[in-house]
């Protein structure tokens, strides 16, 4: 199931009843992400109001899309379902594993080489289960999907941040863990906190240098990292309707920049010219049927602070362009201000790299307005100072701006282009000397700029700004130059000044390409074989895990007792074990080894019960596992907060963890353990957390009697010969006693399937 247009027209028909229940319900004009939520409820049309920020909801989206690195261990979970084929329309694209280097043709063909057994596995997998594959080379995920499947009205998830691209094309759409897209792959709801609301209203025109990425800079100054943190972000006014549909999508994307849930643009004419230049008029088509739906009611855009929690207002006549960074995005500075800024804070001011592209500006507008500024330069004499690189977000981009003579403005730049995938975005550039980990400065177009993201040096100053000002900035070679006010010299010793930025929304031609990449699944999966070779370190497939014998589990050695703060990077680190994420057995040796040890204040350096030594913490569980001695790990407040990866809560269970008991647990990862058939208890009493030895033994005395509601009783049995029974609490409803019973979710979704 790939692009699936009667999947759309199902979607639209249920839209005016089901906004009419919504609207019935909450007795007030309603925004368009109401309108997508309540739409979007996997009980059917609204029965109850729910509360922002408070109520946790069931929804069911149309679709899922999965980057490489992430959908491994998603798909290998799903194997595990027992289903023949994704319960809605699902795509896997493979852009993150991709290495920037030389140029497209040569690092293509090595990353292939690197990686095949993932690319191959992911293929297969996708063949068999009736997902669509996008090969590495075809593009980045969320410029493939705004371009392919992105829907107005629409709900989908994606298991990567910046899913949220395509609230460009009036979706919501979020980016989850692994865990939430098997739920939803296997036909089962999807949970969100019901988001807060904050609406930008944008007046106004953009013109001359600056672009939609201005606004989202800008809005980044205002917000933020945390400030959109559990909200959606709602854009509108004429300033909206003013913008390019791809240019929507940059604002969005960069929505995950603020921590906003999402971000949105109501249904407009931008977004019909997008969809038939796309071939999709008949998607446009639908959605002019029930544009009324497509974006929220007249009255709450009139009166917008009566209807969203907060509200922003950007006037885009005189909205400035800006320059983000370095090290946060949300570091604002108008480019006006910038000589003063860099000065006072001792930037490096000579730019040494301007990189154009990534999934969040490579939009056929953004080059073909880069690319005029290239034009111009050359035309005037002017050599670049810095380093060029572009990497398109598509090949349907790439070919069309080939066809149309920019890529080949940017090669007489001197330019490099790379792969159409993430490369630089995500430190998968082999850039000369950066190992040397000198002071330097880049700038580029992407979203974002933390410390050693691009090349891994922790000394390269990134700036995150529009794709026009990276190309005019990038020609200067200096952080400090103002386009709109200052002079270069060209290679006749004159003054001369760059040009206003011009470009196309659309390409003139139409979109053209060969090959874009895109494979569909097999007619018959039966015939598919998953690849996945047993010698490989870089894959396995999932054992089952075992079901709960209904006892009490007893003899069980305290792994660790986590002091403090305890992330989801603490249980699973990131970094160079990301390479592991589709081997659980290798990526175990990771295991807890960022949590500090209560009684050592140490990382990674736990007691081993059995021979009294210190050992790491996977090496101490594997010698437990061994000898069939569950163990436990205790924790602080708020364990498991962070990235919602699945890892966490897979890991402890493969390597014999039993249970995990804490003062309180981040919710997602607390549901995390209950999914993978784990016991997540918290204690009754805060101050038990002390009572806890590192000799201890320990064992439930009335697991046994597991029931919603109930609490389970602890017996820690000390050295000394003493002992402390405690009192647990847990949040198990009956179904999730019913997968902690079965071993796992998944588990219970297979018998069920098999029955
Ligand atoms: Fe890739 Fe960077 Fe986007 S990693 S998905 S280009 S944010």
């Amino acid at each position: 199931m790939t692009f699936d247009i009667d999947m759309i027209k199902a979607v639209y028909e249920k839209y005016p009843e089901r906004v009419a229940a919504a609207r019935k319900i909450l007795n007030k004009p309603l925004t368009l992400t109401e309108k997508i939520l309540y739409t979007h409820l996997s009980e059917g049309a609204a029965k109850e109001v729910f509360e922002r920020g408070k109520s946790y909801v069931d929804f069911a989206p149309d679709r899922i899309a999965m980057q490489d690195a992430t959908a491994q261990m998603a798909l290998l979970q799903f194997m595990q379902a027992g289903k023949p084929q994704t319960a809605v329309p699902t795509t896997v694209h493979c852009d993150h594993l991709i290495q920037a280097k030389d140029g497209a043709e040569k690092d293509l063909q090595e990353s292939i080489n690197k990686s095949s057994e993932v690319f191959n596995f992911l293929d297969s997998v996708s063949s068999k289960y009736g997902i669509g594959f996008w090969k590495p080379g075809a593009g980045i995920i969320h410029q493939v999907v705004l371009e392919n499947y992105a829907f107005p009205g629409g709900m989908m998830i994606g298991t990567d941040s910046h899913t949220v691209n395509a609230g460009g094309l009036g979706m919501v759409a979020i980016g989850v863990g692994g865990a939430d897209a098997v739920d939803v792959m296997a036909g089962m709801p999807w949970e969100l906190k019901f988001p807060k609301l904050i609406g930008v209203k944008l007046t106004g025109k953009l013109s001359g240098w600056t672009a939609p990425k201005d606004i989202i800079l800008k809005v980044a100054g205002i917000l933020t990292v945390k400030g959109g943190t559990g909200a959606i972000i709602e854009y509108f006014g004429e300033g909206a309707k003013n913008l390019s549909c791809t240019g929507k999508g940059t604002i969005c994307n960069m929505g995950a920049e603020v921590g906003a849930t999402t971000s949105n643009f109501g249904y407009d004419e931008s977004m019909e010219r997008y969809l038939r230049a796309t071939g999709r008029a008949d998607v446009a088509d639908l959605a002019n049927g029930i544009g009324e739906h497509l974006t929220g009611d007249a009255e709450v855009y009139e009166n917008p602070e009566k209807y969203f929690d907060q509200v922003i207002k950007i006037d885009l006549n005189t909205l400035a362009p800006h320059i983000n960074g370095p090290f946060t995005p949300d570091l604002a500075t108008a480019v006006h201000d910038m000589k003063e800024v860099a000065g006072k804070s001792d930037w490096p001011t000579k730019i040494e790299w301007g990189l154009i592209g990534s999934c969040t500006n490579s939009s056929y507008e953004d080059i073909s307005r880069a690319s005029s500024i290239a034009e111009d330069a050359l035309a005037k004499g002017l050599r670049p100072k810095a380093e060029f690189g572009i990497n398109p977000g598509s090949e349907q981009v790439r070919y069309t701006i080939e066809r149309d003579g920019y890529i080949n403005t940017f090669e007489r730049l001197g330019a490099k282009i790379f792969t159409n995938a993430c490369g630089p975005c995500i430190g998968q550039w082999a850039r000369a000397g950066a190992d040397k980990q000198e002071k330097n400065s880049i700038i580029h177009s992407f979203n974002r700029n933390f410390s050693k993201r691009a090349d891994g040096n922790p000394n390269t100053h990134a700036f995150v700004t529009s794709p026009e000002m990276v190309a005019a900035i990038a020609i200067a070679g200096d952080l400090t130059f103002n386009p709109i006010t200052d002079t270069l010299i060209n290679d006749k010793g004159e003054a001369v000044k760059l040009a206003e930025p011009t470009g196309f929304e659309l390409p003139p031609k139409g979109f053209d390409v060969k090959d874009p990449g895109y494979k569909a699944p097999a007619n018959d999966s039966s015939e598919v074989e998953v690849v996945v070779n047993p010698d490989s370190n870089r894959l396995q497939l999932l054992e089952p895990f075992k079901p709960w014998d209904g006892k009490n589990i007893t003899g069980m050695k305290l792994l660790i007792k986590a002091f403090g703060k305890c992330t989801t990077d603490h249980i699973s680190m990131a970094g160079p074990w990301l390479r592991y994420r589709g081997h659980l057995d290798n990526i175990s040796n990771n295991t807890l080894t960022g949590a500090m040890n209560a009684f050592n204040q140490e990382t990674d350096k736990v007691k081993n019960q059995l021979t009294g030594e210190y050992g790491t913490v996977p090496d101490v569980q594997r010698a437990y596992k061994a000898v069939n001695t569950p163990g436990i790990v205790v924790g602080d407040h708020n364990y498991g907060e962070g990235s919602s990866r699945e890892h966490a809560a897979m890991q402890p269970r493969h390597l014999g963890v039993k249970m995990v008991l804490v003062k309180s647990f981040a919710r997602i990862h607390e549901t995390n353990l209950k999914k993978q058939g784990l016991l997540g208890l918290t204690f009754a009493n805060e101050e038990d957390y002390d009572k806890i030895r590192e000799n201890d033994t320990i064992e439930t005395v009335d697991l046994d009697q597991f029931a919603e509601g109930k609490p389970i009783h602890i017996r820690f049995k000390h050295d000394d010969g003493t002992e402390d029974v405690i009192k647990t609490n847990h949040t198990y409803n009956d179904g999730q006693i019913a997968w902690y019973k079965a071993g796992s979710a998944l588990n219970l979704i297979k018998e069920i399937h098999a029955n």
